[in-house]
């Protein structure tokens, strides 16, 4: 039989990554596959350089368009990232008949319900492994793999970057500002790495993780998205002390409605700075590493570890996407995978729940003055709130201001409560003339 052939729109680092291990792997490829892979087009603004990169057997032009025009080519592979142009093409490439492979997370994120719609009507697939977690086949393991489970929720340090950053913060004590700095000087962060440390990034990904495990649509707006950009050096070291790490998570979890919290059913989706306890394996996911867990009802806690970027790893997912199109290409389009693993009429509309209804346990810290009462004061409020305290820690006062004036950082750890209540209790904590500076809240997550 002859190959399948594809074309591909933008080579860069994973482009060749999927150059290299298609040659290097083609036999294999090839016996899992069915049939040979081959890159036939290549489309890039910088013709010569991709030709230098693919050699002379494949046709290198500069018009991504001629490649989707190309009647040999069954499937598009879109690596050129972002949502503007890249967006026109993949559509493009549907209406054209072609089966896509994406790693484009801001992509689908945004407009996957869009894209997956264009794709349902015109009978071709739309397959996106690279997009979350690089070489972790994630999307597989949700869509597939756990098919029998009512997903609960998943957790996920799906950002190597910002774990990178806050790896260094932990090991070597550093604020944050300084190990951005040594990410960026070893090549860990982007020039501009808004989008990681931010949180964006992991909040596509997350988005579209949670539209895989509850079978609703992709919806990136409804996502808050808080980065690690506040972090200090001192919250990760009290973390420590309390038996826990501060990762940045993003998560998806299915809620209940509670009548005793006056809370509603629906999805929270959400990417901040968490607590995770020391002992969980997830907690020990270092340096540019990503991680996922996943918690089914069936199978209970499960967890994906490995590469989330880089040029094979990368590579990885978006072979065994076409090695799924190529086996199934010539399956009946209602017969295959849905993208979105549950059948397109049978989408949930559930809720994604603004951050006010979200239910969590926290970390607060506050820089309080050292006087009698102030403790009191606090918990005062928070036992008004109906906000169960689980562990404090006060640290020894330091001199400060001269004339015996000491202040002192106190640690509260609370058991969960609705965010909307620890917002109404920060407020009145914070009216306190006794605390003295802003007070620090950062989420925690048990993930037992
Ligand atoms: N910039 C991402 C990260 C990789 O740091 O994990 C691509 O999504």
């Amino acid at each position: 039989m002859k190959p399948i052939q594809v074309g591909l729109l933008g080579i860069g680092t994973v482009g060749s990554g999927v150059f290299n291990v298609l040659r290097r792997n083609q036999q294999e490829i090839r016996r899992r596959a069915g049939r040979a892979i081959a890159i036939t087009m290549v489309a890039d603004l910088d013709v010569a350089r991709a030709q230098s990169l693919v050699g002379p057997d494949t046709q290198v032009v500069s018009d991504a368009r001629a490649v989707i025009a190309n009647p040999e080519i069954a499937i598009v592979i879109e690596l050129i990232g972002g949502y503007g142009i890249a967006r026109k093409l993949v559509l493009e490439a549907i209406e054209a008949g072609k089966h896509v492979v994406t790693a484009n997370k801001a992509l689908l994120a945004v407009h996957g319900t869009e894209i997956f719609a264009a794709a349902h009507r015109r009978g071709v697939m739309v397959a996106f492994e690279a997009a979350v977690a690089g070489g972790i086949p994630i999307i597989k393991a949700l869509r597939e793999g756990l098919t029998a489970n009512r997903i609960q929720w998943v957790a996920g340090i799906i950002n190597g970057t910002t774990n990178f950053i806050l790896s260094e913060m932990r090991d070597k004590g550093l604020d944050f500002a300084a190990a951005l700095k040594d990410a960026q000087t070893l090549g860990y962060a982007e020039a501009d790495p808004t989008f990681d440390i931010e949180g964006v990034d992991a909040a596509h990904k997350v988005t579209l993780m949670s539209a895989i495990a509850f079978g609703i649509p992709v919806q990136f707006d409804k996502a808050y998205v808080e980065g690690i950009t506040q972090l200090a050096a001192q919250d990760i070291r009290y973390a420590e002390q309390l038996g826990y790490r501060i990762k940045l998570l993003g998560i998806a979890k299915r809620r209940e409605g509670d009548a005793i919290r006056h809370t509603r059913d629906g999805i929270e989706l959400r990417v901040h700075p968490s607590l995770v306890p020391a002992k969980r394996l997830i907690a020990n996911v270092e340096g540019a590493m990503n991680a996922v867990m996943v918690q089914g009802d069936a199978v209970g806690t499960t967890l994906y570890y490995g590469k989330g970027a880089g040029s094979e790893p990368t590579a990885s997912a978006v072979i065994a996407d076409l090695v799924d199109i190529t086996r199934l290409h010539t399956a009946d389009a209602a017969h295959r995978v849905p993208h979105l693993a549950f059948q397109p009429d049978a989408m949930s509309d559930l809720p994604v729940l603004p951050m006010g209804e979200v239910v969590t346990s926290y970390y607060l810290r506050l820089r309080v003055a050292d006087q009698a009462g102030v403790l009191a004061k606090v918990t005062g409020i928070l036992a008004q709130a109906d906000i169960s305290i689980d562990a404090v820690l006060q640290r020894e006062a330091d001199e400060v201001g001269g004339e015996g004036s000491t202040q002192t950082d106190v640690i509260i750890l609370t058991h969960d409560c609705v965010e909307a209540r620890m917002n109404a209790a920060l407020a009145q904590m914070q009216a306190l003339p006794t605390v003295l500076a802003p007070i620090v809240r950062i989420r925690k997550e048990e993930l037992a």
